[in-house]
């Protein structure tokens, strides 16, 4: 019995690609397993939009030489943003990797691993032959024989693949991540996800429904929708167009479904339609993801992100208007090239202004291929990205707590999604979600309520976290 591990970096998508993978490979007859090293195979799901990320993965395959000479026929792959970005350079740099295989063709994974692990065992048998030969003084037939390191390398065009779901592979029974489109058509300069995740293709609404609906039979009840600019979703058959509002009301009819999430969205887009789904419909979480990356009109048009701050606030103050109770989240980008001071202060005063649940903070990371990379310096000192990102925190966990104090004393109804912490007495810390996104944490004899919907007292809170105790009555 051959086993196999993946690790996954990276975002949602990556996330559902790791799940995809994992049920694959056991439909081909591999097993999971949890311990690297015990592996016969070793996957690398990657991801490429920071420079760290991808520095993060070279030297874990560094690590894994030795994992190579106790198992000559292991196969060792990259898949996922970093494959379909690095290609052939993921084997001069690391040249004992087996496998490149990029996120569209996710579909060939189980294929070509069994492949490689074939003609491996079957290169290790000869190999062995060849080291016996050579212990009895043969050695001329070894260059004969020993042949070449094979690997394979699969990238290219971009190929839906969503099979048959397998709640063994997710992370639990109960939340569940469904894509509904692919790729983005955004092209933001500073970054690589259009090149590594390929055009925009959404799927049919009745595909989406199906796969939902299976889900649903396996015990889930909180499902994500997900797309890189998942308000662009649109899929036109026979004259009808589809859009994320319109899949938010059929899918919101799915009986035992009975939370619906979707991210990220992208800021153009937001239009009256999707909010109106979003306060309507009782299963939709009211929480929106919409990431503004800077507060600064001419970073904004460097980043080529076609909205502008005032634009960007107009949609906040529309979404807050419109939802109630909707808690916003929010990504942005410091250092971005040429980012001045004065710019990087109106980004301050956006993030002071727009009163996010939380937000996200990345320095820039240059990523060749992008069109940022082609056309300026990235030439904001990594020790000012360092301040601005920790100015831009230090505002936004101030937000974060004065928002979340505003639940003491409120009662809220959570999903509870796991344990947190284990006490002497045998008593457990459970950690659950809220619609509007908040993670809240209570005390319980055990882990009976992981996956149960759950009201609850909120007694304090920190800026990422509630606490709360079941009612007496409960
Ligand atoms: N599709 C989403 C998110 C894409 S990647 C969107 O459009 O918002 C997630 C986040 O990573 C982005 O929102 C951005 O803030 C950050 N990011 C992307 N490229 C980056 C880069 N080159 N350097 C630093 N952060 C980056
Ligand atoms: Fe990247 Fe922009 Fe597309 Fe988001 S919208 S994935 S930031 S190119
Ligand atoms: Fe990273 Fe790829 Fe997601 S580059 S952020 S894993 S789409």
């Amino acid at each position: 019995m051959l086993k196999f591990y993946i690790e996954t970096v990276g975002c949602q998508m990556n996330v559902l690609d790791s799940e995809l993978a994992h049920s694959s490979l056991v439909q081909s007859g591999l097993v999971p397993t949890t311990n690297r090293n015990n592996a016969d195979v070793i996957l690398f799901n990657t991801c490429s939009v920071r420079q760290h990320a991808e520095d993060k993965i070279y030297s874990a395959l560094g690590r894994l030489k030795h994992w190579k000479v106790t198992k000559p026929y292991g196969v060792l792959g990259v898949i996922g943003c970093m494959a379909q970005k690095e290609q052939k350079i993921i084997f001069q740099r690391a040249p004992h990797v087996d496998l490149v295989l990029g996120p569209g063709q996710l579909e060939l994974l189980s294929e070509t691993v069994h492949q490689l692990l074939d003609e491996k065992l079957q290169q290790n048998r000869v190999d062995r032959e060849v080291d016996q030969k050579m212990e009895s003084g043969k050695k001329l037939l070894v260059s004969l024989k020993r042949q070449e390191h094979r690997h394979a390398e699969v990238v290219g065009s971009f190929r839906l693949f969503d099979p048959v779901r397998n709640p063994e592979a997710r992370y639990n029974r109960f939340q569940a991540m469904v894509r509904i489109m692919f790729g983005c058509d955004k092209f933001c300069t500073y970054c690589i996800v259009p090149s590594v995740r390929g055009p925009e293709q959404s799927r049919p609404p009745q595909e989406i429904i199906d796969e939902i609906q299976t889900l649903v039979r396996q015990g889930v009840v909180e499902i994500t929708l997900i797309g890189q600019t998942v308000n662009s979703y649109r899929y036109k058959t026979g004259g009808k167009t589809t859009l994320l509002s319109d899949l938010l009301y059929q899918v919101s009819k799915i009986e035992g479904l009975q939370r619906i999430c979707f991210v990220t969205n992208y800021p153009r887009g937001m239009d009256d339609d999707l909010l109106y789904a979003v306060r309507d419909l009782p299963k939709v979480a009211k929480h929106l993801h919409v990431p503004a990356q800077s507060g600064s009109d001419a970073v904004l048009r460097r980043m080529k992100r076609n909205y502008s701050a005032s634009e960007y606030r107009e949609l906040v103050s529309r979404i807050y208007a419109t939802i109630p109770n909707v808690s916003m989240t929010c990504d942005f980008i410091v250092g971005f090239c040429g980012e001045t001071d004065e710019e990087f202060l109106q980004t301050v005063e956006l993030v002071q202004d727009c009163r996010f649940k939380n937000s996200f903070i990345f320095k820039y990371s240059e990523r060749r291929g992008t069109k940022s990379a082609e056309l300026y310096a990235d030439d904001v000192q990594e020790s000012v990205k360092k301040i601005r990102n920790n100015i831009l925190l230090e505002i936004q966990d101030k937000i974060s707590l004065e928002q979340n104090q505003q639940f003491i004393g409120k009662t809220v109804e959570i999903l509870v999604e796991g344990t947190t912490k284990q006490f002497e007495t045998g008593d457990v810390q459970l950690s659950g979600r809220t619609s509007c996104d908040r993670i809240v944490v209570f005390d319980a004899p055990d882990n009976r309520l992981i996956g149960q919907f759950l009201k609850l007292n909120i007694y304090d809170a920190a800026p990422f976290t509630l606490f709360a105790k079941q009612p007496a009555d409960s």
